[in-house]
């Protein structure tokens, strides 16, 4: 059976693909079968930060020329990964259409993972609401800063009113410390469920961090390799053990795998 997460935001530069990419990575490190798709099909970055140049993406797919079992990656750390491709492609317009192709056809890829973590494009776009409610379950990710929370508000707000949507992971970056990133957490929820009746549930904290800006320029996530007892690390190791804790949505729309 396979579990597939969605790594939302309401607003771009809040560190989605930074924790998509790790997260990945520490569930691999956790012996866990793991795929990472890039679905920021109009920003589609993760490969950079991977450091990995892919001969195929998931263009190659929606084309024809490739199936979905061709344009899958192995890392060096053993992490499987689909590319969104360069940022410059035809796939910036996904009709419909080519969004289900690719929601259907996982369901055959050969060696099922156990855990797809999908990087979905920024914001409330028909292409992102697509993927989220097609995954099994939500991450969103927010920063304390006050547009992040607002748009963090309208994405779930759209994902709760049209898609049926209910339970979110909440992921809090770029805060200064691991208490910090839990209270900017408690007040998001605290607006959030005034208007609205979802579930929220606190994944983790990331720190503002040299070493991940420094990972990012160097094209070598923190999670790569063998890693540290750092903080940075174990919070993102704590995260994904976390994962369990998050609930499943039923949208009633087709999902990655059908189990
Ligand atoms: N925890 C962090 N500490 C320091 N810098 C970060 C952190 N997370 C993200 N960044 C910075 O923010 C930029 C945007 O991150 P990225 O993951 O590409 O965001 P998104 O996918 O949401 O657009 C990165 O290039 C990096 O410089
Ligand atoms: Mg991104």
């Amino acid at each position: 059976m396979t579990t597939t997460i969605a790594i939302a935001s309401g607003k771009g530069g809040v560190g989605k693909t930074t924790i998509a990419v790790n997260l990945s990575l520490a569930l691999t490190k956790q012996n866990k079968n793991t795929l990472l798709l890039d679905a920021d099909l109009g920003m589609a970055n993760s490969h950079i930060l991977l450091g990995i140049n892919p001969k195929f993406s998931l263009e190659d797919f929606v084309l024809g020329s490739k199936s979905l079992d061709d344009v899958i990656n192995t890392t060096s750390d053993k992490l499987r990964f689909v590319s969104g491709g360069s940022a410059i492609n035809h796939l910036l317009n996904l009709s419909d259409l080519e969004r289900h192709k690719i929601i259907q056809n996982f369901g055959n890829v050969k060696n099922k993972p156990e855990t797809m973590i999908i990087d979905v494009g920024a914001g409330a776009e028909s292409s992102s609401l697509t993927f989220m409610a097609s995954a099994d379950k939500v991450i969103v990710v927010i920063t304390a800063e006050p547009t992040s929370f607002i748009d963090a508000y309208g994405l779930i707000k759209t994902a709760f009113l049209d898609h049926k949507m209910e339970n979110f992971g909440v992921i809090v970056n770029m805060a200064h410390s691991q208490i910090q990133a839990k209270l900017n957490f408690d007040k998001f929820r605290a607006i959030t469920q005034k208007f609205l009746d979802v579930n929220l549930n606190f994944i983790g904290g990331v720190s503002s961090s040299q070493r991940i800006k420094t990972s990012i320029i160097r094209r070598k996530p923190i999670m790569s390799g063998n890693s540290d007892k750092s903080p940075d690390i174990e919070a993102f190791l704590n995260m994904a053990t976390n994962l369990n804790t998050l609930a499943t949505n039923k949208t009633g729309t087709i999902k990655f795998f059908e189990n």
